[in-house]
């Protein structure tokens, strides 16, 4: 399929975008983290199965902390690595009914795997892969493509 074009500058702290039904027929999140959430990442390493997501389909551009080319704005692809249900975002740093340890991110309904705000998946989930990162790039200040 085409690109897809997105302008990141409608996007407001801690919201989403998405699923936006973009590259190669998968949905798209697209979400600007808070400096709040960006801030927690490095603070749970010793709860993720693969903290440096050392997995090879990780475009290189995404091998930092943040996984992604700019901190604030994550984009990954919105399937569960497990079995591909969808994972419901759940932005909120502390939500109930999720541990006090919870620091956000997304959490799968059908088998319960869950993953942080860059999309790793926590121990003890299903899924033994973090979610996975999509080939993208900025044409211009806003304009995020992804393909
Ligand atoms: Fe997500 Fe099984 S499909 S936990």
């Amino acid at each position: 399929g085409a690109p897809v074009r997105v302008d990141v500058s409608r996007l407001e702290e801690g919201s989403i975008l998405g699923p936006i039904p973009a590259w190669r027929g998968r949905p798209i999140f697209v979400v600007k983290r808070s400096q709040e959430a960006l801030d927690a990442l490095p603070t749970i390493t010793d709860q993720l199965q693969d903290p440096d997501s050392t997995q090879p389909e990780q475009p290189e551009y995404a091998q930092n902390a943040y996984r992604s080319r700019e901190p604030d704005v994550l984009v990954l692809i919105g399937l569960c690595p497990h079995l591909f249900c969808s994972p419901t975002p759940r932005l909120e740093i502390r939500p109930e009914p999720f541990e006090a340890n919870w620091k956000g991110g997304f959490f799968c309904p059908c088998h319960g795997s869950k993953f942080d705000m860059a999309g790793r998946v926590y121990n003890n989930s299903p899924a033994s892969r973090n979610m996975e990162v999509p080939p993208h790039y900025y044409e211009s200040e806003n304009i995020l493509v992804i393909g």
